[in-house]
């Protein structure tokens, strides 16, 4: 009998293409000259803890896969294709070849079907993976030297409210928890999402100018150290309580349920996450924070 699969690690890994760009990866066709260090040294910190740490695959849930009939998975060994951000297609014009975990990603949908969810698996082999898995999966592994399960954000928010949304993105996190379980692997939950998510709508002559970012509001700033303090603080269930209000007030990214579902998934931690660093990118609030569930125990 395999070995009991577990959750190694639980990453708030946000996914503006902007940081992808300033990297200058060989994967990525436009050049930087600079941009946005704090959340990149912040990216840089996590992937040498993570080195540390065994695992076999990255299971990441993204805002950018929008599914308006329950959460798909990714259901296909490989895809390899070019991604061009629909937004920033000036910035991000990236080329992916990557593996997919198929094995876990049905396991998954299996278990979130016992939850009652709506779940279907994507077996379009000509699917063009969205950008916010992309981006999340680079910055924590530019390699790519793992596969993935990629995990499509059900739009319950939108077509019913930020309350439905968590009640199922919190089932979708109890049914991941028992996959990986069974599945015997050692599995990194990325949960690809900003924080406060209020943009900027022009962009100056030169993207990477950083005498131009900031927070778009006072409010925001509010809201995402807020949010940072109770995740430091391990009050992940009462942030949980409070995430309706960050998601409306602050334009929060966390409308998609990826925060949601990985602290479910992790069984609301009560243990503090690591900050690995915090920064605005075109105006949105931006954290890279680190559950590390092995050294808790
Ligand atoms: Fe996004």
């Amino acid at each position: 009998m395999a070995a009991r699969g577990r959750i190694v690690a639980g990453l708030l890994a946000p996914h503006p293409p902007h940081l992808v760009y300033a990297e200058n990866p060989p994967q990525n066709e436009p050049r930087a000259e600079c941009g946005w260090e704090t959340l990149r040294w912040g990216y840089e910190r996590l992937r040498a803890d993570l080195a540390q740490v065994e695992h076999d695959v990255l299971v990441v849930l993204s805002p950018h896969w929008q599914t308006y009939v329950g959460w798909h998975l990714l259901g296909v060994p490989r895809f390899e294709s070019l991604s061009v951000d629909p937004v920033f297609p000036n910035l991000f014009r990236y080329r992916y070849a990557l593996d997919v975990d198929v094995a876990l990603a049905e396991a998954i949908h299996e278990e979130a079907r016992a939850e009652g969810l709506v779940s279907s698996m994507m077996r379009n082999p000509d699917f063009r993976v969205d950008y916010g898995t992309l981006v999340s999966c680079h910055l924590t592994d530019p390699a790519w030297s793992r596969p993935i399960v990629a995990i499509s954000s059900c739009r319950a928010s939108a077509y019913y409210g930020v309350d439905v949304m968590q009640e199922q993105a919190i089932a979708l996190g109890r049914a991941t928890a028992r996959a990986i379980e069974a599945s015997g692997r050692r599995a990194v939950l990325l949960s690809s999402n900003s924080l406060s998510h209020r943009h900027f709508t022009t962009e100056g002559p030169l993207p990477e100018d950083m005498s131009r970012e900031h927070i778009t509001h006072h409010g925001q700033h509010l809201w995402d150290m807020k949010a940072i303090r109770m995740l430091r603080e391990g009050r992940t269930r009462e942030l949980v309580s409070i995430l309706h209000e960050l998601t409306t007030q602050a334009i929060g990214e966390t409308d998609a349920g990826s925060l949601t579902w990985m602290l479910s998934a992790l069984g609301f931690p009560t243990q503090g996450a690591e900050l690995y660093g915090y920064g605005t990118v075109i105006g949105t609030g931006n954290a890279v924070m680190g559950f590390w569930p092995e050294r808790a125990a």
